[in-house]
């Protein structure tokens, strides 16, 4: 699989096999994420990684969003909620200034992008989650004061295969009546200015 097939296929993943992700297929995302680009090169992030049956209903509690619906509207059945976690985390003792402070989330962007691609490169699915509730997470997971949880990213082999379509009026996704979300995207042609807008 090349560069490009790998960022156009991807898709947000959901619903997962109730099977285990090995350490080392979540070690090779980890060392994509560490060699991403960083601004000024700081390399705020860090990780927790979680693929223990013990920790992961505690996480799974405390994020939202489509990977939390109903299974009759898309989401997980309980055997196929996600079976790894990759927590991306921001070490505020190396971001220094609030000029500095500004790039972290870019930071946590491209590191996550890495993640996501090389995860998907090893037959695995994933999804970055922003709606968690970082008070209950960080005494669960023991994250101390010094770090902020930037963003969730749940993973583990695909028991659904999402399609893209081209969006018209709305970029809403939506999934029909056999289960399979459909993700409209923006034509290449309503979002290009070339050389001016
Ligand atoms: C910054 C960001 C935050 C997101 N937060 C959530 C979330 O909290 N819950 C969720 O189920 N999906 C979340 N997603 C996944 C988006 O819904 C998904 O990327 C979008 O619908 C496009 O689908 P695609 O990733 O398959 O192209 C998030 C994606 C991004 C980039």
């Amino acid at each position: 699989m090349n560069v490009y097939e790998t960022a156009t296929k991807r898709r947000s993943i959901r619903r997962f096999k109730d099977k285990p992700v090995p350490d080392e297929v979540l070690e090779k995302c980890l060392d994509a994420g560490r060699l991403a680009p960083s601004g000024r090169n700081q390399q705020v992030c860090e990780y927790i990684v979680i693929n223990d049956v013990e920790v992961l209903p505690g996480v799974f509690e405390n994020i939202g969003g489509s990977v939390k619906m109903p299974p009759e509207k898309g989401g997980p059945r309980p055997e196929q909620s996600p079976k790894a976690y990759i927590i991306v985390l921001i070490n505020k003792a190396w971001e220094g200034d609030a000029n500095r402070r500004r790039i972290s989330h870019y930071d946590v962007g491209m590191a996550a992008e890495n993640i996501i691609l090389v995860a998907y490169e090893q037959g695995l699915g994933a999804c970055p989650i922003l709606m968690f509730h970082e008070n209950n997470l960080k005494p669960i997971l023991n994250i101390p004061d010094t770090h902020d949880i930037a963003l969730v990213i749940a993973m583990g082999y695909p028991d659904e295969s999402p399609m893209a379509e081209v969006a018209t009026d709305s970029t809403d996704g939506w999934v029909d009546d056999k289960l399979v979300r459909h993700v409209p995207k923006r034509k290449l042609e309503d979002i290009i200015h070339r050389n001016r807008f």
